[in-house]
């Protein structure tokens, strides 16, 4: 693959072909090797991978997308909902706050360094930005594995919650630069 020109996120199906997938990290290539294509028919999870070429292809990586709901208090601060602020639809301050969540992205060894992580995450943040435009979930987290992974999603502005130390959180209003839901 040529540098910077990682190849363009679709669906995971099961034309792809996974079987050779190494990130270097055995759970999540295990994940995509033997788990996702059972999670997708249970229709709660989405993946989406990377493959340079048409479906068939080897996949260079991927992530899921899945829905989740987090503590308000425990978020970060500016999700906090102002007291007397909400109106119809609007959940109460002890309410959990409804997210997405972004987890399990990994690309394969041979094609790291190459701007592949980058894009399957603005990905993951495109996707739910058009979540949030016309449903409103106003926060993408992301299940970090590692060490190294929190620094990685801290580099694309994701910032530390107070749930758990590897669950950090990206507010799509302030990534999208605008209101939602439209
Ligand atoms: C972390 C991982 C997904 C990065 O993918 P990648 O394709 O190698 O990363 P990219 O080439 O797209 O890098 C994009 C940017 O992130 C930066 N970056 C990459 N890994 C980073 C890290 N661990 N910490 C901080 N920044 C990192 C790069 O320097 C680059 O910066 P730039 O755009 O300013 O030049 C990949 O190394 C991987 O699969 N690791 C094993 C599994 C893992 O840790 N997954 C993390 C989520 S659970």
């Amino acid at each position: 693959m040529s540098p910077r020109r990682p190849p363009a996120p679709t669906r995971l199906t099961e034309a792809h072909d996974t079987r050779g997938f190494r990130s270097g990290d055995d759970v999540l290539d295990g994940w995509l090797r033997h788990r996702a294509l059972e999670q997708l028919e249970e229709g709660v999870t989405t993946f989406v991978v990377a493959a340079p070429g048409e479906a068939g292809e080897r996949v260079i990586g991927y992530y899921c997308l899945t829905r989740g709901a987090v503590e308000r208090r425990r978020a970060v601060p500016r999700w906090r909902v102002r007291r007397g602020g909400a109106g119809a639809g609007a959940t109460a301050a002890n309410d959990p706050l409804p997210a997405l969540i972004v987890g399990r992205l990994a690309v394969d060894e041979t094609a790291q360094g190459n701007g592949v992580g980058a894009r399957l995450l603005r990905d993951a943040v495109m996707r739910a930005a058009t979540v949030y435009r016309t449903a409103g979930l106003p926060l993408l987290l992301a299940h970090a594995t590692s060490a190294p992974a929190k620094a990685f999603y801290r580099h694309f502005g994701f910032t530390d919650t107070r749930v758990d130390p590897y669950l950090l959180a990206l507010g799509l209003r302030h990534a999208t630069g605008g209101p939602g839901p439209r």
